[in-house]
């Protein structure tokens, strides 16, 4: 990695003045990031990580001295021809001929790798990561968090496989419960075989509204009650109808993800583990964790004091389990199946609560691996609607996005060039809706604004897929070019060093998002790049340059497009 070989270099330096192993020094030397003040140095040192007794309670001023002073001692050389001091850190500026020959060598031999295959990450094991995402409840309402849950889960699993880890993607569908007593007797009233078959998603939630409006009579409460008991009992007919509406629902579900470029490898339900739920009741009964209330449930003590002050309900009083039962057998399930190295779980910041409970009764259940369970979990988003109305199904939104995106392609009049105008818009209306979401952290509660995602200017996902397509068909017309027979050295003008600098920081982002698990690093930089890229775009023409100048520019623009194209990380869609 480019930026690795001069983050060596320097700790080489600083490892002799300083009297420390270069190993060290490397994790304090970061490439400076963009700032409109356009900044000189490169990389810069973080004094207080480096020198002994310099806590961040140092005052500044010792900080800036200690700084000089370290600046002082140390030399240019072939590497980096400025050293200066700044509040608390040392700056670097690397030799421009070598930044720009290294940069772009190091894109040119990574391609769309580039950034992963840093130095950065060899320190990180490749791992096993059980993702669980999306899972929504057949029958029921796909509500934003299913989305957000996607998307985020999705982006999680994209990053694992960039960096070279291994990722098993888990879709823990709702498909069993109540619902589905009420669903069962539902379709015998108001159900019809053709459009179950057509579109089972949409007619299975028709029938369960219908029915549950008729469930105020006693009469149909038993029926349901009787048909969800008879499922519990395994009988054969009712679990073939149950079998039908779940398998229809995920072949829908299947396509409408093929949408968002999202995939799972399993589709695990709650319905396989109400079985293994018992076994794990037996388990925590024998670990002598499961205690009876005077009402007949069965709870796990979970206080530090053992005073009852937290537990959580394992068990119904008629012996039956809860949606955390089910998640002990599957989190054991997945576990002894996939043995990996961690687990995941997305949903929205409401199940917290749930989450914590559950790796807090792994724990006590004697599971090591529960350190290793994470729940990761976003805020709320409010007054997403279609023109359908309240959000029912995610295809709602998904045409939703395609109709309002390809609404504003025609009034700017840039369908005319475009082979596939429906595809396209789906494909950035998507990226928009995506990017408007991974800009904050994700806990952050927001109100959702159609008009707000979608505008094309600013820093929109509209923006990032008009640079990647703008990069990518510039690659395709001009870029044949080797790039041993390219001066890239006379890229020496503000803008495209900015553009160079700016490429020297990846593998830090891509790193840090994956420490954090948080989209917004890698968002702010792909959209930080491409302003960089309008600008040196404007600014430095490829036309009309001496032959030599405008080689070097066109390779500058279009190595870029290996950067670009990692926001497919994002959103798997990009055009
Ligand atoms: N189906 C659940 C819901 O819609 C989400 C499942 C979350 N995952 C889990 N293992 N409990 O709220």
């Amino acid at each position: 990695m480019a930026a690795g070989s001069f983050r060596r270099s320097i700790a080489s330096q600083l490892s002799k003045v300083l009297d420390l192993p270069p190993e060290n020094l490397i994790k304090s030397i970061s490439a400076v990031p963009f700032s409109k003040k356009r900044h000189v140095a490169d990389f810069q040192l973080s004094i207080a990580s480096v020198i002994e007794n310099s806590s961040s309670d140092c005052l500044a001023q010792d900080l800036h001295l200690q700084a000089q002073q370290l600046a002082g001692r140390l030399k240019c050389d072939s590497v980096v021809s400025e050293i200066s001091a700044g509040p608390g850190t040392v700056n670097f500026t690397i030799n421009r001929e070598l930044l720009a020959k290294t940069v772009l060598q190091q894109v040119w031999k990574d391609g769309s790798a580039y950034g992963a295959k840093s130095e950065l990450f060899s320190a990180v094991p490749r791992q096993k990561a059980v993702i669980e995402f999306s899972s929504p409840n057949i029958a029921k309402k796909f509500h934003i968090g299913h989305l957000r849950s996607t998307i985020v889960g999705n982006f999680i699993a994209n990053l694992k496989v960039a960096l070279g880890h291994e990722v098993v993607r888990i879709n823990y569908l709702g498909d069993w419960g109540m619902q589905f007593g009420l669903l069962g007797v539902g379709f015998q009233t108001f159900g019809n075989k053709e459009k179950l078959k057509s579109s089972p998603l949409q007619h299975l939630f028709e029938v369960y509204v219908q029915i549950n409006k008729a469930a105020e009579d006693e009469n149909t409460k038993k029926l349901a009650k009787d048909f969800f008991r008879k499922l519990e009992e395994r009988d054969e007919q009712t679990l073939s109808i149950w079998k039908q509406f779940r398998d229809l629902s995920i072949e829908e579900y299947i396509q409408i993800y093929k949408r968002l470029g999202v995939h799972f490898d399993e589709y695990s339900g709650e319905s396989f583990y109400q079985e293994k739920a018992q076994e794990v009741l037996k388990m925590l009964e024998d670990k002598g964790l499961l205690q009876k209330t005077i009402k007949g449930t069965g709870i796990v003590d979970l206080s530090e004091k053992k005073d009852l002050s937290t537990v959580s309900t394992v068990m119904r009083s008629d012996g039956t389990s809860l949606y955390i039962t089910r998640d002990l057998a599957a989190a054991i399930d997945r576990m002894n199946k996939h043995s990996c190295d961690s687990m995941i779980y997305v949903t929205d910041k409401s199940q917290s609560n749930h989450f914590q409970h559950l790796f807090q009764i792994l724990k006590l259940m004697g599971y090591d691996w529960a350190e290793r369970c994470q729940h990761v979990s976003f805020g709320l988003v409010q007054g997403m609607k279609t023109r359908r109305g309240e959000v029912i199904f995610l295809e709602d939104v998904l045409n939703e996005v395609r109709s309002r995106m390809l609404q504003n392609m025609t009034s700017t009049k840039t369908t005319k060039e475009i082979n596939d105008p429906v595809e396209t818009a789906e494909k950035v209306g998507l990226a928009a809706l995506i990017i408007q979401d991974f800009r904050g952290l994700l806990s952050s509660d927001y109100q959702f604004s159609w008009d707000r995602a979608l505008q094309s200017r600013g820093d929109t996902g509209v923006f990032l897929q008009y640079t990647h397509a703008r990069l990518h068909s510039l690659e395709q017309i001009h870029g044949n070019a080797e790039l041993a027979d390219v001066n890239v050295a006379c890229l020496q003008e503000p803008d495209a060093i900015s553009v160079l600098q700016h490429l020297l920081r990846y593998d830090e982002v891509l790193y840090r998002s994956s420490q954090d698990l948080q989209p917004k690093h890698i968002v702010s930089y792909l959209l930080t790049l491409s302003h960089l890229v309008a600008v040196a775009h404007r600014t430095l023409p490829v036309k009309g340059s001496a032959p030599e100048v405008s080689q070097a520019r066109l390779m500058c623009h279009t190595q870029c497009v290996n950067v670009t194209s990692l926001s497919k990380i994002i959103f798997s869609t990009i055009i």
